[in-house]
């Protein structure tokens, strides 16, 4: 039997594998689960952008392979860019994803050397650490301060930054929440500029930010299009997630390798997905009904959890509720338990890196009644086991 590469055995098992196995044993027991372990969005697109896919599916000449992105999509992505306070050029600092995952994980295959430093968020979504072992670098966790959720810069070893090549961060953050701040990315460019350390922006959670806050753009800081480039997509901005359609924005010289090494690995997404990603892009979305659906959510889930005696941080941004788990308890422990006994799925932080044990993350993926509900399994639960 031939082994698996060197390079795949530093990757672990997902535990979302492992909590769907174990939820779909519990659901065929005749038990049922609800779901808040993974960060899929169960709202709708606007429906002009499903009758855009549903048109574009029946010509018959939309079959064949795509290639590239369309023009018409970079300059979508363009237009819609300025309402970050971004001028992109659409031919040149603009790059169509199959999601922004596509991206994520080819990225530093394009730019980092076996052996080289990379600064990532700990906790961080999982594909940051997984694409530089892939690519043979080595990871370096971020310190992230707990109250602001910001890196803290000071407490890197001078060598370490010397030696650093990129750095990824993640604003607004999963799973923590956090939300960036223009000074905080003004001394992330700085940090940039005198160590000469690349810098990857995911901004998937661009347009979920709450209580008034609006999400800032690494690239809107001044001299930032020289040492970043800015991840973004439309799952969960238009609620396209299982579409497949994300984009990467800003450095040229950054664009163009990852668009040569894409050139070899896929021949472009569908392209009725492509005009309904361009119809997203182009046309109204209701961003401030959506915003108060989430934040109806939050205060539901965040009350109620609060109410039976574990009070949990009100997150200001994006679709996760970061807490710390009740009494210490290790997380994996803790999730399985709430899956097993009181038929909640969350997820544990250990599966975000070693600083995110001590908490889940419960994803605001149904609505109110629902999270609810959660609230009260877990209540009662905390109740039995943990809490009395
Ligand atoms: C922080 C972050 N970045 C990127 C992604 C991947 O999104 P996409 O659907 O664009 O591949 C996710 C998905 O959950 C995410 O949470």
């Amino acid at each position: 039997m031939i082994e698996q590469s060197i390079r795949l055995q530093q990757l672990e098992d997902g535990v979302f594998q492992e909590l769907a196995l174990e939820k779909r044993r519990i659901v065929a027991s005749g038990r049922d689960v609800i779901d808040l372990s993974v960060g899929s969005p169960d709202l709708p697109p606007s429906p002009h952008v499903m009758e855009a896919l549903a048109q574009g599916v029946t010509d018959p000449n939309a079959y064949g392979y795509a290639i590239t992105g369309l023009a018409e999509f970079n300059e979508a992505v363009a237009q819609f860019y300025k309402r970050y306070h971004v001028n992109l050029d659409p031919g040149t600092e603009v790059l169509q994803l199959m999601g922004s995952q596509d991206g994520l994980s080819h990225l530093a295959l394009s730019l980092i050397n076996p052996g080289e430093t990379v600064l990532l968020p700990d906790p961080g979504y999982p594909i940051y650490e997984a694409s530089v072992r892939l690519a043979g670098g080595i990871p370096y966790p971020l310190p992230i301060n707990e109250d602001t959720l910001h890196p803290n810069f000071s407490l890197i070893p001078d060598d370490v930054l010397q030696s650093a090549r990129l750095m990824i961060l993640n604003y607004p953050s999963n799973p923590t929440a956090g939300v960036a701040t223009r000074s905080m990315f003004e001394e992330v460019v700085r940090v940039a500029q005198t160590y000469d350390i690349f810098v990857i922006h995911d901004f998937a959670y661009s347009e979920m930010v709450y209580d008034g806050l609006e999400a800032v753009s690494l690239l809107s800081i001044p001299g930032a299009k020289d040492i970043a480039v800015e991840f973004n997509s439309l799952s969960k901005t238009f609620n396209m997630a299982g579409c497949r359609v994300g984009y990467l924005v800003g450095n040229k010289a950054v664009i163009g390798h990852l668009r040569k090494l894409k050139s070899h690995i896929d021949y472009g997404i569908f392209l009725p997905i492509q005009h309904a990603a361009i119809t997203a892009l182009t046309t109204d979305h209701d961003f401030a009904g959506q915003r108060q659906i989430y934040t109806a959510r939050r205060d539901a889930l965040c009350d109620a959890l609060t109410s039976y005696g574990w009070e949990v941080r009100k997150p200001a941004a994006t679709m996760f509720v970061w807490a710390k788990t009740p009494n210490n308890r290790p997380s994996h422990a803790f999730a399985m338990e709430l899956l097993r006994e009181a038929g909640v799925a969350v997820t544990p932080g250990a599966a975000f890196g070693p600083r995110g044990e001590g908490h889940v993350r419960m994803a605001l993926v149904t609505d109110a009644a629902n999270l609810r509900a959660a609230a009260e399994r877990i209540g009662q639960h905390l109740a039995a086991k943990v809490l009395g």
